[in-house]
């Protein structure tokens, strides 16, 4: 779990200007990775259920999906710093059920902090778990797990009104005492006035570039997940061709009889083979 002196060097590393770098993560390989290349944070996030299950939403993903996925990322970064998503259906029951979630998080999936969207109850939520010594990462601006009820998938405070709701939803969670907030989708100059407005660290996703941080969705950054891209997301790689070429040429080689070539076969001795043919006739 991030100790209290980790958290209030998040907090002066916010005041030098610390950029952070996060991205998801669902799979011990990819973690590895992550750790490797240096993000500072590892976020197990919700969109396991559509980039990596088929799920058509985010809200389909269980509880024991997502403590599967976050004990993978942790077998494969064993020093990053782990976020494990509050799904809706570990939350939906209230703030008991929530702490029992964040528990699972942390003691058996070996998370050290959890991430919970914006909602009815997530104050109070927050409050129990923050009790209970569980650092949280607060999640403004478009929560996908509500954004369905709302007024949809779309840029969020556009209008003053709604910014002011947004920016005041970020002061809440900090009043409670999380550690940061992720600020997802909303105009560039929103995003900027509710950074400098707080005193934790503002991680953004499509709230332009003067956020404390960024985090990206790892099946976006890399180009594997195509069913739709939002605008805020840069690929640095497009590894769906580069997959489906691989895959191609697979099945061709099988077909021809080029693969396995004799460097990837095993062989036995001469001796052994007589030995091996001879026995093998009595069958
Ligand atoms: O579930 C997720 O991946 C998220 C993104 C906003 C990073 O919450």
């Amino acid at each position: 779990m991030i100790p209290r002196s980790k958290i209030s060097a998040l907090i002066r590393a916010k005041k030098k200007r610390h950029r952070w770098a996060l991205l998801t993560a669902y799979d011990a390989p990819t973690a590895e990775i992550l750790e490797k290349a240096g993000v500072d944070f590892i976020l197990v996030g919700d969109s396991v259920g559509m980039v990596v299950l088929g799920y058509p939403s985010t809200t389909c993903v269980s509880m024991d999906e997502m403590i599967h996925h976050a004990k993978a990322v942790r077998r494969g970064a064993k020093r990053s710093l782990v976020i494990g998503d509050m799904p809706l259906q570990g939350i939906q029951r209230g703030p008991r059920q929530a702490l029992e979630s964040a528990k699972r998080f942390i003691h058996e999936a070996g998370c050290d902090a959890i991430k919970l969207e914006w909602g009815p109850k997530a104050l109070q939520m927050t409050k129990l778990l923050i009790r209970h010594k569980i650092p949280v990462m607060g999640h403004v601006g478009l929560t996908p797990q509500t954004a369905r009820k709302k007024n949809g998938f779309k840029v969020q405070g556009q209008d003053a009104k709604s910014a002011i709701e947004i920016l005041k939803a970020a002061k809440a969670f900090e009043g409670q005492g999380v550690f940061s907030v992720l600020l997802e989708c909303v105009p560039r100059e929103v995003a900027r006035w509710i950074t400098r407005k707080l005193r934790i660290p503002v991680i953004g996703i499509g709230a332009g570039p003067d956020c404390d941080g960024q985090v990206l969705v790892f099946h976006d950054l890399v180009g594997i997940f195509k069913k739709f891209r939002p605008r805020f997301v840069k690929h640095y790689a497009e590894l769906d061709s580069v997959m489906t070429r691989a895959v191609t040429n697979y099945v061709r080689e099988v077909k021809t009889r080029k693969f396995p070539a004799k460097k990837h076969s095993f062989s036995m001795s001469a001796k052994e083979l007589a030995e091996f043919r001879n026995e093998a006739k009595r069958f």
